[in-house]
């Protein structure tokens, strides 16, 4: 056997591996919380398919609460369908920086959880209008309404992915953390909420598996920021208060009403939708009124901004509800929040 081939020294070690990559195989773990955090992650492992879906009966509801509950589904899909590619992102981006293993396991499970979500969208929306986004016929002005306005929606959502892709090129990993923060925290309560308004069995089981998922994130984002906070720089601190802004801009399309800023849409888009949720509301799924919907937000905020004090870092201005805080100055390309 050859003894050198190249600069390959067989008789010693091997090189040193060029970072970023995944490789060698590496199982720190600097905080024994994130593994505890993990093993919770597999105990509350649910199954979408066992939730009783054949008790949503289509022929309970009239067409337009048929819409307008797949309108609210499709519109959460917007988030939930891209939680797996978004959290694998982050997943590979962990590997590749050799995070400590139960960041990366964490992540992983995550994953799976977001796809267990979308999952849910996908089985409500087939129950109430199948195929509502592929092959769905709309039958009346009521119904291309809600699916004109799906669709703008989504455009936005592609305009989101382009700027959250190229992130880990132009952020370090504390800061795309530091952005899951206010949606879990807000994501966790609205769906705890909405579970106990829904006044059917099937939805309030979906909603309050959700949500269990969703405050196990928050979990982990408040380990992760208790990780990182002695590592920000003030630079860091002020893009976070960006990202902070950014997470309540994108996901108030769901959380709260859509803000003036990154959002593109037709002047009719936030009548249809609030037209959606009435009807939706009164058919029994439980979606919060725009009152509830603030004051979830604003207990969200309370409870993140009391953190962000204790690290230095200001909190941004959110006029829209209310809070007054540090102005900021809005990015396209920094749109990198989920939940
Ligand atoms: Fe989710
Ligand atoms: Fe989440």
């Amino acid at each position: 056997m050859a003894k050198s081939d190249g600069d390959l020294d067989y008789s010693k070690d091997p090189p040193e591996i060029e970072l970023p990559n995944i490789y060698p195989v590496e199982w720190t773990v600097d905080n024994p919380k994130l593994y505890e955090l993990f093993e919770r992650a597999k105990r509350e492992a649910w199954n979408p398919s066992v939730i009783n879906w054949d008790s949503l009966d289509p022929k309970d509801y009239d067409d337009d609460q048929k819409t307008a509950m797949a309108y609210w589904w499709a519109l959460l899909s917007n988030f939930e369908n891209s939680g797996p590619p978004v959290f694998a992102k982050a997943m590979i981006h962990t590997f590749e920086i050799h995070e400590q293993d139960p960041v990366k396991k964490m992540f992983a499970s995550i994953v799976m959880d977001e796809c267990r979500h979308d999952e849910c969208c996908m089985r409500a929306c087939n129950k109430m209008c199948p195929y509502f986004l592929q092959g769905w016929k709309p039958k009346t002005s009521f119904d291309e309404a809600a699916l004109r306005n799906i669709r703008w929606v989504y455009y936005n959502g592609a305009r989101y992915w382009r700027g959250y892709n190229t992130a880990y090129i132009r952020h370090s990993w504390p800061i795309i953390f530091s952005s899951f923060m206010l949606g879990e925290r807000c994501a966790a309560t609205l769906f705890s909420e909405m579970s106990k308004h829904s006044k059917h069995p099937t939805f309030t089981e979906a909603l309050k598996n959700i949500a269990r998922d969703e405050s196990r994130h928050l979990a982990f984002t408040w380990l992760g920021l208790e990780g990182i906070a002695s590592k920000l720089t003030e630079e860091d601190k002020k893009t976070v208060t960006k990202q902070l802004r950014a997470g309540f801009t994108f996901l108030s399309m769901i959380l709260y009403e859509p803000p003036k800023e990154f959002w593109k849409l037709p002047p009719d888009f936030i009548d249809v939708q609030r037209k959606m949720e009435g009807i939706a509301r009164d058919a029994g799924l439980g979606v919060l009124s725009l009152e509830e919907k603030t004051e979830c937000w604003k207990n969200a905020i309370l409870e993140v901004k009391r953190r962000m004090d204790d690290f230095g870092i200001d909190f941004p201005a959110l006029p829209e509800i209310g809070i007054s805080g540090k102005e900021t100055e809005f990015d396209e390309d920094s749109m990198m929040p989920t939940f």
